[in-house]
């Protein structure tokens, strides 16, 4: 009797069989691998091989190529493709006002602490800021709590490594939808209904969209020089990384954080291995010691 093919072998065959459009190699799905955790952090598990072949299908029939390995060529000639490459293996998910209490700790808890330090200005930072629901949403739970009367200057920088996103971003446009998690304190203060082209769709009030500075930003790359921040949200990005990866970024973060300086992060992921340099107040909100 044969040997049966254990789950991962099963995968492994499947970009080299007859009916699949494309062929993707053992070979080549582990140089994506490598080349993905080696550029920009991102740990793609043996499980993530049916969702590669997904979305590089679509790359290689718009480039009219069958097989990786040309595809390789490809991305190797052209710094455009290259970049679609990458993109295209991020995973974007995001929502406004995702993970609530953190607006509600920003709105109470950090902004006493920053006025009770004497800030005149205050530094953050979105960093993974997908399509920009999360520094839309910071801006606005700074507004409605007053921020912008309490301190001289607000500086938001918000940044990704996609950089299709970030033009999402930069043009703050959404549909309709996105409504049902904006709560209506907010919705009614901070964003407006789009008209004519944009009509079915909402935008968040130009003088708040221009509080923020949107850059691409690859975490693993050198950052520009940057302010010392108040607070860092990285939510739902170091979920891609792997654990050594994880621990060399909080300790980035916590260098660029100021003293008490707070960082968010997503309600999956733990600044646990770092307890030595970030206090945890719970709910995934950290302090710098
Ligand atoms: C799931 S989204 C999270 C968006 C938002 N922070 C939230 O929690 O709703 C993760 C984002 O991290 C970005 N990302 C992944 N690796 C990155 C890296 N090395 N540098 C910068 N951004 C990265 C992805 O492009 C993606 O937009």
């Amino acid at each position: 009797m044969g040997r049966v093919l254990t789950q991962a072998e099963g995968v492994a065959t499947m970009g080299i069989t007859e009916d699949k459009e494309f062929e993707l190699t053992d070979k080549d799905f582990k140089y994506i691998q490598w080349y993905m955790h080696k550029s920009v952090g991102i740990f793609l598990s043996d499980r993530k091989r049916t969702m590669v072949y997904g979305r590089l299908s679509r790359q290689m029939r718009a480039q009219g190529v069958r097989r990786f390995t040309d595809y390789k060529e490809i991305i190797e000639n052209s710094e455009a493709e290259r970049i679609n490459f990458i993109n295209s293996l991020t995973t974007n998910k995001t929502e406004f006002f995702r993970e609530m209490h953190h607006f509600e700790f920003l709105e109470g808890t950090a902004l006493d602490q920053w006025k009770h330090q004497g800030n005149s200005s205050i530094n953050i930072w979105s960093a993974g800021c997908s399509t920009g629901q999360e520094p839309y949403s910071i801006v606005s739970s700074l507004f409605i709590s007053g921020a912008f009367e309490a301190f001289d200057t607000v500086n938001i920088f918000a940044s990704d490594l996609d950089t299709s996103v970030l033009d999402h971003a930069k043009a703050g446009i959404y549909d309709e939808e996105a409504i049902e998690t904006i709560p209506e304190q907010y919705l009614k203060s901070c964003f407006v209904k789009g008209r004519g082209q944009h009509k079915g769709k909402i935008k968040i009030k130009k003088g708040l969209q221009q509080q923020i500075i949107f850059n691409q930003l690859n975490l693993f790359d050198e950052w520009p020089k940057m302010p010392e921040y108040d607070l860092i949200s990285c939510r739902n990005v170091m979920i891609y990384f792997d654990r050594e990866t994880q621990i060399a970024l909080l300790k980035r973060f916590h260098q660029a954080l100021k003293p008490n300086g707070i960082l968010f992060i997503g309600h999956s992921e733990s600044a646990g291995p770092c307890s030595d340099i970030f206090h945890h107040l719970g709910h995934t909100i950290y302090v710098k010691q």
